[in-house]
């Protein structure tokens, strides 16, 4: 029976995944709209990792969507309660980012880089995103919503702002899913608390060291239109912060995460 079958998908993940503390509960589901939507609407303590072989409502970021047939695509959520205030978060997605690209450069996968703010990149196509939504937590402090898709197989044909590539060239079986399900988990339960201690400085740097941009002229456009250059500059890194330092001939620009995307510099101007 399928509803056995996800039970089962959890209780491996629960002896797979060896860093996953006992009080965290782990779901799989055979199909929802969102996971992010899902634990959006629940109010059940936390931390709680929710995994769907299938959605059919998957959100992106700026309202993009996050669509893949099923199998495709790794997606899961996990409802994280942090004690400090939602501005304290600002640099959250790119800890997560880190902790999850140094979970597939652990697993074997060559060619991850992140993109700021916080695409997961592989050999320069977008390989992942991560989708963070903030609310009030019961207790005081603030709920994070943590959502994490990942190309499993190559997504169909669509108009994406980076061209989309996969860990497999095909739907992977259940034993490849376990394993880099429980990995990725692994990897939050290392990072999640460390951020709540330290924040994004214990990350920075090895940010910087995944930086795909690190160097390289870039522009920055303003969403959603996606066209208009508003600033142009080399890539430094990213600050204690997270915020994206460039070097605009000298003087270094601070970009906060927000309506803001980044690419390389097609007219290399600078
Ligand atoms: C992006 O736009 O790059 C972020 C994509 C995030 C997709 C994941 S899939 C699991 C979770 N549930 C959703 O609806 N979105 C996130």
């Amino acid at each position: 029976m399928k509803i056995e079958r996800e039970s089962r998908r959890a209780d491996a993940l629960r002896v797979l995944g060896r860093k996953v503390p006992a009080h965290w509960s782990i779901e799989v589901q055979a199909r929802c709209d969102s996971t992010n939507s899902e634990l959006v609407r629940r109010s059940d303590p936390t931390p709680v990792a929710l995994f769907a072989l299938e959605q059919t409502a998957g959100r992106g970021r700026r309202g993009r969507i996050w669509s893949a047939r099923p199998g495709d695509s790794l997606t899961f959520s996990l409802a994280f309660d942090f004690p400090c205030r939602a501005d304290a978060l600002a640099g959250l997605s790119l800890a997560v980012g880190v902790a999850l690209a140094d979970a597939l450069v652990a697993q074997g996968v060559d060619g991850i880089a992140l993109k700021w703010p916080n695409d997961l990149m592989r050999h320069g196509g977008k390989l992942g995103g991560i989708l963070i939504e903030l609310a009030s937590a019961s207790g005081g402090g603030t709920r994070a919503v943590i959502g994490v898709g990942v190309n499993l197989a190559p997504p169909a044909e669509g108009d994406y702002a980076s061209p989309p590539v996969a860990l497999y060239a095909d739907t992977p079986g259940q034993d490849d899913w376990l394993r880099l399900a429980a990995a990725l988990l692994d990897a939050l339960a290392d990072a999640l608390p460390l951020f709540a201690d330290q924040g994004f400085a214990a990350f920075g740097e090895r940010w910087n060291g995944y930086n795909l941009h690190a160097g390289r002229d870039v522009v920055m456009l303003d969403e959603p239109q996606a066209r208009l250059v508003s600033l142009r500059g080399r890539c430094v890194g990213v600050d204690r912060d997270g915020a994206l330092l460039l070097d605009c001939g000298g003087r270094i620009e601070r970009v906060l995460a927000g309506d803001v995307s980044l690419r390389a510099d097609p007219t290399g101007a600078r």
